[in-house]
């Protein structure tokens, strides 16, 4: 049997991997400033998260969901307190589509409607709700397009205004959108969006699970807005790799037995390695780092002329090529041994992880100088 041949996969294997860095068998060291595609919250391989795994591997690894699990406590707790939102409820899955398909489906459970709203170059999963919030045709099958999802321009509050109607189950927004290409909603768009769900009885459901944990300089992109969406979604940092998802849940939102169920979410292992995170991010100051490394980076990007409309917050980073750069991925990765990320059809996108250094950050600008010297030539 063969791997289903689904990726598009660069001629490098990483067989180990240290902070911000990664090496293939050869010893060529590579920057990572992808950070697995925004999952390396607190760098490759801390040690207080392998540490805090080995532990948790020495006593127990796994049970179901039918017996105590005190750490399931222990983690919400702690991330109610690092991330401002203690009173929520937090509910664990094993991955970001799971988080938002979850989260659709409680807010359907809770409205008694089925209709979602979701907005243009979303990115929200592959599962079947997720995806078809998802603004890609090209991966909705036609078993996941029976869902009734319109899709908006963002930042268009008389596009919300119009379709936002007493009918509306949730609308499902990302903090930051990422896949899309790092599109930053407007905070005064959020705000007309937590209003306006509240006077329609939708819920609001903020996808975090690109720009949350830390990665903005705030635990969440939202809370720049200074919103409190019903349902906040999480993943990819929450695990720094460890494949766990979560969804956050407004207190006045109850749950019945059974109402939702998985078999492998809020595992001990996956606890153990969400509060090791947490306990990284507090302890090592990684959120106000990642504002000050972010912002930095960001002027830094900006006096490069060739480089177009520098957008994000923090550690999430895009910028736009234009067609004469367009191989200037391959060259970062190949010549200067730096991974980045990319969006379609000309964005850049820089992930790295939180705890990245600044002589580590001037790696990539360096590079670019070199780069777009050359191009100049
Ligand atoms: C904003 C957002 N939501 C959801 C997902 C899906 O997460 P997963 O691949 O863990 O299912 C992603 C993945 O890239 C994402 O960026």
């Amino acid at each position: 049997m063969k791997p289903f041949d689904v990726y598009t996969l660069f001629p490098i294997e990483p067989v180990k991997a240290k902070g911000s860095w990664l090496w293939d068998a050869n010893g060529t060291r590579y920057l990572d400033l992808y950070g697995g595609h925004a999952v390396i919250s607190i760098g490759h391989n801390h040690p207080h998260f392998v540490e805090r795994l080995k532990n948790q591997l020495d006593s127990i690894s796994f049970y179901s969901n039918s017996i105590q699990n005190s750490l399931q406590e222990k983690l919400a707790e702690k991330l109610g307190q690092v991330s401002g939102y203690p009173d929520y409820t937090l509910f664990m899955c094993n991955s970001g589509a799971e988080a938002n398909e979850n989260a659709l489906k409680l807010a359907s459970f809770v409205t008694g409607r089925k209709k979602i709203i979701a907005f243009r170059k979303a990115f929200h999963g592959r599962t079947s709700g997720a995806v078809a919030a998802t603004d890609n045709p090209r991966i909705v099958s036609p078993f996941n397009a029976g869902h009734e999802v319109v899709f908006l321009p963002l930042n268009d509050p008389d596009a919300v205004a119009q379709a936002l109607t007493t009918d509306i189950a949730a609308v499902i927004i990302e903090g930051i959108q990422g896949v899309g290409g790092i599109h930053v909603p407007d905070d005064s768009f959020l705000q007309f969006l937590a209003e306006k769900c509240r006077a329609a009885g939708a819920l609001l459901i903020l996808d975090e699970i690109q720009s949350g944990y830390g990665r903005t300089g705030k635990f969440f992109a939202h809370q720049f807005a200074g919103i409190k969406p019903d349902l906040i979604t999480v993943a990819k940092g929450m695990g720094n790799g460890f494949p766990v998802g979560g969804v956050l849940i407004q207190p006045g939102i109850k749950p019945w037995s059974g109402m939702l169920g998985t078999t492998f979410g809020g595992n001990y292992l996956a606890c153990a390695a969400a509060l090791a995170v947490l306990e990284v991010i507090e302890r090592e100051n990684l959120m106000q780092h990642a504002a000050d490394i972010g912002a930095n980076w960001m002027n830094q990007l900006r006096a490069f002329t060739p480089i177009e409309q520098v957008r994000g917050r923090g550690l999430m980073i895009g910028f736009d090529l234009p067609a004469a750069l367009t191989s200037l991925r391959n060259d970062l990765l190949f010549t200067h041994r730096i991974f980045t990320g990319e969006a379609k059809p000309n964005t850049i996108r820089l992930l790295p992880s939180l705890a990245i250094s600044p002589t580590e950050a001037n790696v990539l600008i360096d590079a670019l100088e070199k780069e777009l010297k050359e191009e100049a030539v």
